[in-house]
């Protein structure tokens, strides 16, 4: 007689919005979603993951070997709740047959995209001072040199990294504000470029000319401290660096460098490098908390109710989809 089938058994390492889990629900598989809210410690992973047959993981758990040995036999994917899926050794992943997958999807693009908007408004129209003026009691009447900022429109934003992310910011950028969009990538897209007016440039020339400089690229080994000295030294010194995409792609010590000479006007960051520090190193008195013109986020890019409800989604579709020998929509490797 053969055994009846398994039931698949999911475990989720933390809560996440509901609409995902409902369909992994529904399917009759087995869900567990650890149960605080915060990042899951490494010894409740390791336990939790024992013999589930899918992760449903965060950009804050590191999957590796270790995890993935603790899994055991039978894991056939780890579904990460995010675009980037650098938190996940895509080897040893490979080596096991299990398959990673993330969750690009039109509602985080732009939420991502507009969260760039938000830092680059900020900081061309600088708003956080303006806030920290009005609500201190500083504002003594109207002036016309107080607190003067950027006019954006015809202002060069250099996009790194024209992916999905990178595209729905230029496409914005150029459309809603008027701005001339150049780009650096893997490769050129002249479908783009043509409706954009964009144009592909080599890394140095971006460096050199744009006004706005916007990270988009997905943290690989290649792309750890792209953005370094020799890259502050090329930029314009009234440009401005925003990264909504991995801390570590920047350099932070050449960022903080590069501020405190006023090598660049400023920076807007949703992520750090040693991230959930904002700062690498607090005694190095050379804060990024200390500067003005630097407007500082906590890794919110996608956090809208929309995005992070599509996120839930997509991650359970693709559990769905391997789970019942399908290829995945959104595979990593
Ligand atoms: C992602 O999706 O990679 C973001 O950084 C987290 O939402």
């Amino acid at each position: 007689m053969n055994n009846p089938p398994m039931i698949p058994h999911i475990f989720v390492t933390r809560q996440i919005p509901e609409n995902g889990l409902q369909l992994l629900r529904q399917k009759g598989y087995v869900v567990t979603v650890y149960p605080e809210d915060r990042p899951i410690l490494r010894k409740e992973l390791l336990a939790g993951v024992k013999g589930c047959t899918a992760i449903l993981s965060l950009l804050t758990d590191r999957i590796d070997e270790t995890v993935l040995e603790a899994a055991g036999p039978e894991l056939k994917i780890s579904a990460n709740y995010a675009v980037g899926f650098d938190n996940i050794d895509l080897e040893a992943a490979k080596k096991r047959r299990v398959i990673v997958t993330n969750t690009p999807c039109d509602e985080v693009n732009e939420s991502v995209a507009e969260h760039t908007f938000t830092l680059m408004l900020g900081l061309a129209r600088r708003l956080t001072e303006a806030d920290a003026q009005a609500k201190t009691g500083k504002y003594q009447g109207w002036s016309p040199t107080l607190l003067l900022g950027m006019l954006l429109q015809q202002k060069t934003l250099g996009i790194i990294g024209l992916g999905r992310i990178g595209k729905a910011v230029a496409k914005q950028a150029v459309k809603g504000l008027g701005m001339h969009c150049i780009y650096y990538s893997h490769k050129p897209d002249l479908a783009f470029e043509k409706e954009y007016k964009a144009e592909y440039v080599p890394k140095e020339k971006l460096l050199e000319q744009s006004d706005i400089i916007s990270l988009h690229l997905p943290l690989l080994p290649s792309t750890r401290h792209f953005i370094s000295t020799e890259e502050f030294a090329l930029m314009k010194k009234t440009a401005f660096l925003l990264n909504t995409a991995r801390g570590p792609i920047v350099d932070e010590k050449a960022l903080l460098r590069a501020l405190r000479t006023n090598r660049i006007a400023g920076a807007g960051l949703d992520v750090f490098e040693c991230e959930p520090a904002i700062d690498c190193d607090v005694n190095d008195r050379l804060e990024l908390k200390s500067f003005p013109n630097v407007i500082l986020t906590p890794h919110i890019g996608s956090a809208t109710k929309e995005a992070r409800e599509a996120m839930s989604r997509v991650a359970a579709e693709n559990i769905i989809a391997v789970l019942e020998g399908n290829p995945a929509p959104n595979p990593a490797q």
